[in-house]
Formats: structure tokens, sequence, C-alpha cells
């Protein structure tokens, strides 16, 4: 990595340079998309992928309301109105049926999340453009295809915590289509075709030269860090395969998980997250708030309680211990062993 980096620091071309040009191509094709371009974070990529479908006020998005918040603040920051469904239990992804039932004339996107690796089902109503929000999905697969290949256009991170980082913020937006891969350029660089031409009402999102090296040497390893993620994920669900109180995650028929979490679902989280950490292992829940019923979405029309029952119900109970490839035998059978252990409060 640091190669990378110091080769870019040296050329004295740090932005708009062939390192960007060289990391969308390498992303588009590890993929399968057709283009992909480097952005400056994955938010940067949500609202740049919502403009480039000319989505804006009055429109609506349909969204899950299990996520992080970022795939909901970008729907509201190009001033359309996020459509909050329900969840499938046993998957947590967005139901295909709450979907087309919250299908109207104003629906101009669905944005599905590939939750921590999950891919969502595409088993969706057409003729409704699709966006991935694949920013915990870099290598997750449905019916033999990645993730960023799924639907029309596919936003990643590279948060530092993802399955492949870049040294600093980042993210990326591919698309299959060919109708959108030559505007996805112009949407991260002020809107510009041409050199001087503004076309489009944007801003700059580009990422910088030094980091699409440093991602470039990332994207190379990630194949095999996910080989290993798949493992350690195996080895944590045999683990507590018998627990009476911890429920493995389920994969979804004809998917690869993304692991980009290996979550937990206990009715017991809050002592399971304090025996772990008793432990010094690391474990957090994902995520305890879900996003219609956060005070910033006091206004919206699904904010009361009740509105999203499997996704209230599932909210808090979904506990996420280590599963990055770099764990070492020791620590993943120390994180079983502290697993095994973990014994619920008794019911008074
Ligand atoms: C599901 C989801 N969407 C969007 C984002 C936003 O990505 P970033 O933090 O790179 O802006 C994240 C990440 O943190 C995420 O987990």
């Amino acid at each position: 990595m640091h190669q990378a980096a110091y080769r870019v620091l040296e050329s004295g071309r740090w932005v708009k340079g062939p390192e960007a040009t060289a990391f969308g191509g390498e992303f588009a094709h590890h993929c399968g998309a057709v283009a992909a371009v480097p952005c400056a974070s994955g938010s940067a990529s949500l609202i740049a992928a919502l403009r480039l479908l000319n989505i804006g006020p009055g429109d609506e998005v349909i969204v899950p309301s299990l996520t992080f918040f970022a795939s909901v603040s970008c729907i509201e920051l190009v001033g359309a109105t996020p459509v909050f469904v329900d969840i499938e239990e046993e998957y947590w992804c967005l139901d295909p049926k709450a979907v087309s039932a919250a299908v109207s004339s104003n629906t101009k996107a669905i944005l599905g999340v590939h939750l921590f690796g999950q891919p969502f089902s595409l088993d969706l109503p057409t003729g409704i453009p699709m966006i991935e929000d694949a920013a915990q999905a870099h290598g997750a697969m449905l019916d033999g295809r990645l993730a960023g290949s799924l639907g029309d256009v596919a936003c990643f991170s590279f948060f530092p915590s993802k399955n492949m980082a870049v040294g600093g913020e980042g993210g990326m937006i591919t698309t299959t289509r060919m109708d959108l891969a030559e505007r996805l350029q112009s949407w991260v660089d002020h809107g510009r075709v041409g050199g001087s031409r503004i076309e489009a009402l944007t801003s700059n999102l580009r990422m910088s030269e030094i980091l699409a090296a440093m991602g470039r040497v990332q994207l190379s390893r990630l194949d095999e860090w996910q080989i290993r993620r798949q493992e350690i994920a195996a080895l944590h669900s045999a683990a507590i395969a018998h627990h009476q109180s911890l429920h493995a995650p389920r994969v979804r028929p004809r998917a690869v998980h993304g692991w980009h979490q290996y979550t937990i679902r206990c009715e017991y989280s809050q002592e399971l997250i304090q025996h772990l950490e008793s432990k010094e292992i690391d474990a957090r829940i994902h995520y305890m708030i879900p996003c219609h019923r956060q005070p910033v979405m006091s206004d919206h029309p699904q904010y009361s309680e009740g509105s999203l029952p499997v996704t209230e119900r599932l909210c808090g109970q979904l506990v996420s211990i280590p599963v990055h490839p770099f764990l070492s035998e020791e620590e993943i059978l120390r994180i079983h062993a502290a697993l095994i252990e973990f014994t619920p409060p008794q019911k008074t």
C-alpha cells in the first residue's frame, strides 16, 4: 500500500489522474458492471446515484429502515421522500411483498441494502430503477452475479471497517446500464462534460489519486480476504449451532454472503454484549434504532412506533461479532469459547 501511495505523491498528479481511472475500470471488471467511478465516500456515491437517475422533489424512493442512516439521508438530501418498507424475518433485507405494496405513481427507484453482506432479493417489481446500497457487500453474490452488477446502479463504501478500504474515506458508483455509463464520471465531477460544459447540477464528489492507488492494491486482495471471511463465518455458525439463545445468520438460497458483519440474533443482546466485552471481544448492535424512528425523521409519516413491526422487533436483537480475515486461530477459538459459555438471564 505505501509503495502505491509514494508513487502517487512523487508523481505530483494528486487528483483527476490515471489511478482513479484505473481503479474504476478494475472495480467494474471485478464485479461485472459496465462502468465504475470512484467517489469521495459511500454517501457521496448514493447521492450521485439518485441524481444520476434524475430523482428529486416529489419523487419517492422505497428503502428499508434497518440500515445505516446514509441509505436514507441521501434520499432526503436530493429532496425526494423515503418510503420505508419492512424486512424479511429470515434475511433482514427488504421484503419484496412489502415493496410491491409500497409502489405508487411517484415511485422513482427502489434502494435496496445488502445488509451485512446478505444480498437483498431481486424478486422486485419490474420497470422501476433499482439502486444497490452495496456499502457492506463487496464480494457478495446472488445467482452467480456480484453485488455491483445486480441493479441499475450500485454504491460501495470504502470506510476503513469495510471489506476493502482505500486508506481514508472513499466510495464507488457502478452501473450496468450503457446509457448511464458515460454520465457517471460527470456526476462526480461538477456535472462537467467535455471539459467546460456543465450539464448537471452536482459537486466535486471525486476520489483523490493517492486513495485510488491504495484502493487498487486492496482490490487485488479482496477475493482472498472474502474466502477467509467465508471460512470464519462457517466456523462461527458451527460453534453456535446448538446454542439455545444464539441464532446464527441464515444465507439466502443461491447467494454468497459478503460477511461484512457476522451478526447473531439474540433476544438478550445487551447481556451478550456485556458478556463478550468482559472477555475483551468487540461486539456491537446493528442497529439500535431503525431509520424511521430516528429523531430527525419525527416529521415523517412512518415515524410512529409499530409502523414496521419486523424491523422494530429485530432492531436491538442483532449483535455483530468479529469476522475480519485477519483474526488468528487463537482469537477465533477465544470468541467461540465465549459464545458457548453465554447463558441468558433467567426469566422471572
Ligand atoms: C449500508 C451503508 N450505506 C451507506 C454507507 C455510507 O458510506 P460512507 O461511510 O463511506 O459514506 C454505509 C457506511 O458506512 C453503510 O453501511
